[in-house]
């Protein structure tokens, strides 16, 4: 797991690690990554986690029911909980900029290739994956059309792109506002430059890449937001599962 990033992925990686251990979104505790999605053990996250272990299902009724999906890559795997689930019946590759302990470090299982890299210039040759799973990272790309590139040009024609866990804006406005909140927030905590690397999606974005995208979940909030929108109020995001497939 060779690991040369520039410095600010560095930096990023630091704060962010400090950032989501005070969330409860990482945990010293070997235990953590071995039960998510179905377990919590922080306790602190048990709603999000719930949700998550729904959409973790819908992408591995995709992966499984679609005929060759064999090699998988876990794109933002983070300490790569999904990567271990997939790994009974798929080719698992996890890539990520954390290979610490809250990153691919806690990813203790020899059926998973690691590898430290990023999703803007991923250190794969073409084609080489039949299916990539974005959970909970697309919106970390600081390039989003940079990153849908790189996933195009690795997974081969008629591959498929699973994007769960990110969120969703109706438009770029509501999204860069959104952006906005979520400077506050992270200034807060001390780092606001993380908010340079957390950038909603919007749907209309996605679709310039290489991928021909379908919701396979509406995701929650769409009744909350078409109502605040209706009522003149900022949008919410929603938290849609999408599948792409590589044109
Ligand atoms: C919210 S976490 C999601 C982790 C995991 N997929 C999950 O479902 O829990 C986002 C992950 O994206 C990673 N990440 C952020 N920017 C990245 C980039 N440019 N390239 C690769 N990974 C990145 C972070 O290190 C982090 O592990």
């Amino acid at each position: 797991m060779a690991e040369k990033l520039p410095a600010s992925i560095r930096r990023f990686v630091e704060d962010y690690r400090r950032v989501r251990l005070h969330e409860g979104y990482a945990s010293d505790d070997p235990g953590y990554a071995a039960r998510l999605p179905y377990v919590d053990v922080t306790g602190r996250n048990r709603a999000v986690w719930r949700l998550r272990a729904r959409h973790y299902l819908v992408a591995r009724a995709v992966l499984t029911l679609v005929p060759g999906m064999g090699r998988v890559l876990d794109v933002g795997a983070g300490n790569g909980w999904l990567a271990r689930r997939l790994a009974g019946s798929h080719r698992v590759t996890a890539v990520d900029v954390d290979a610490g302990p809250t990153g691919l470090g806690a990813l203790d299982d020899r059926r998973v290739a690691r590898v430290c890299g990023e999703l803007e210039s991923l250190p794969f040759t073409g084609g080489r994956f039949d299916a990539a799973v974005a959970a909970a990272s697309l919106h970390y790309a600081v390039d989003l059309r940079r990153a849908l590139g790189e996933l195009g040009r690795v997974l081969r024609a008629g591959g498929l792109l699973v994007v769960a866990d990110s969120p969703l804006y109706a438009d770029a406005e509501a999204r860069d506002r959104a952006q906005e909140r979520t400077r506050a927030y992270y200034e807060a905590e001390g780092a606001a430059h993380l908010a340079d690397r957390y950038r909603g999606l919007v749907r209309a974005e996605l679709d310039e890449g290489p991928f021909r995208f379908f919701a396979l979940t509406p995701g929650i909030g769409r009744l909350g937001d078409a109502i605040a929108r209706l009522r003149g109020r900022e949008g919410l995001a929603r938290m849609p599962v999408l599948v792409g497939r590589r044109r």
